[in-house]
């Protein structure tokens, strides 16, 4: 049985399958390839795209889905624990698909569940299916994979997104420029990861000098759940802007990409310029997701 965990779970031949199907599910988005399949979409946490664009791509492959986008509304109020959460929902389920704000709580839902779970997000770790889209819209853009410099600003402590994305794109010879203040620099985990695979990578606090020669600028939101002081969060969520006119002497190709939601790290005036690729991301999301189900049911499509 398969899980979608973390991105480590899927191998290069199996990102860059997945992305082949995404590819042809965006070409040809309605199947019936999940018909008479029960999907359950568990969500600890808020979520607008992750959780909509999960029940599209179940509806667009011809399943059904269940689920509560709240836990407040269900047995999990009364005492109920996420073990017997998970052994009930893999019950009713084929696939769960899941949120939770703590780190590790999906890993340990995968080793109870008799059914495959796909990480919609697990608190400051990982988010998988994010990544799969963002590599989906690097390479659409960009035409390749292969040998991209990404600048990632912003939260680049708590952002999950960012977290799984280098990870994945250790497999094609990137390099990095990470900008944040130092409090919400890369953890040393990540910087020890991009060590060991010989990945190059420079720091650095400003934003200007530092985007004009990339291919990806990838910005993030600050992570405001994460922070256990709201003073710090205050100090810290404007840090960065981004403003069309910064873009004027980047690379004509670079694309503009953000997971979302945003606050005030991208300006209403990017969203006119046809470097800004974050809305169309978000939808690519739809196909990345038909994708993951199909691999993790093992439907071949
Ligand atoms: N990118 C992302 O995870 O967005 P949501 O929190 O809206 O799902």
């Amino acid at each position: 049985m398969k899980n979608l965990v973390s991105i480590s779970d899927l191998s290069k031949d199996e990102i860059v399958n997945i992305l082949d199907r995404a590819e042809r599910f965006e070409a040809c988005p309605v199947s019936r390839l999940m018909e008479g399949k029960v999907a359950a979409s568990i969500f600890f946490e808020p979520s607008t795209r992750t959780r909509l664009s999960f029940e599209t791509a179940v509806n667009r492959l011809g399943g059904r889905i269940i689920g509560f986008s709240e836990a407040a509304n269900t047995s999990v109020s009364k005492g109920e624990s996420l073990k017997d959460t998970i052994a009930m929902v893999s019950g009713y389920a084929d696939i769960i698909i899941m949120r939770h704000p703590l780190e590790g709580s999906v890993r340990y839902a995968s080793e109870v569940s008799r059914v495959p779970v796909v990480n919609a997000g697990d608190g400051s770790n990982q988010h998988p299916t994010q990544t799969l889209l963002d590599l989906y819209s690097i390479r659409k853009t960009q035409g390749r994979l292969d040998k991209l410099s990404i600048a990632m600003i912003g939260d680049l402590k708590y952002g999950r997104t960012v977290h799984s994305l280098l990870m994945a794109m250790s497999h094609f010879e990137p390099s990095f420029k990470f900008i944040a203040p130092e409090e919400m620099s890369l953890p040393e985990e990540y910087r020890k990861f991009l060590r060991e695979h010989a990945i190059p990578f420079v720091e650095a606090r400003d934003m200007n000098g530092n985007i004009d020669d990339v291919d990806i600028i990838y910005m993030t939101r600050v992570q405001k759940e994460r922070f256990s002081e709201p003073m710090e969060y205050e100090k810290l969520k404007n840090t960065y802007t981004l403003r069309s006119a910064m873009l004027e002497n980047t690379k004509p190709n670079v694309r503009v990409l953000h997971p979302l939601p945003r606050v005030g790290e991208i300006a209403a005036d990017v969203d006119d310029n046809p470097k800004a690729y974050y809305f169309q991301q978000a939808r690519n999301g739809v196909f990345a997701r038909m994708a993951v189900i199909c691999h993790l049911l093992g439907i071949k499509c």
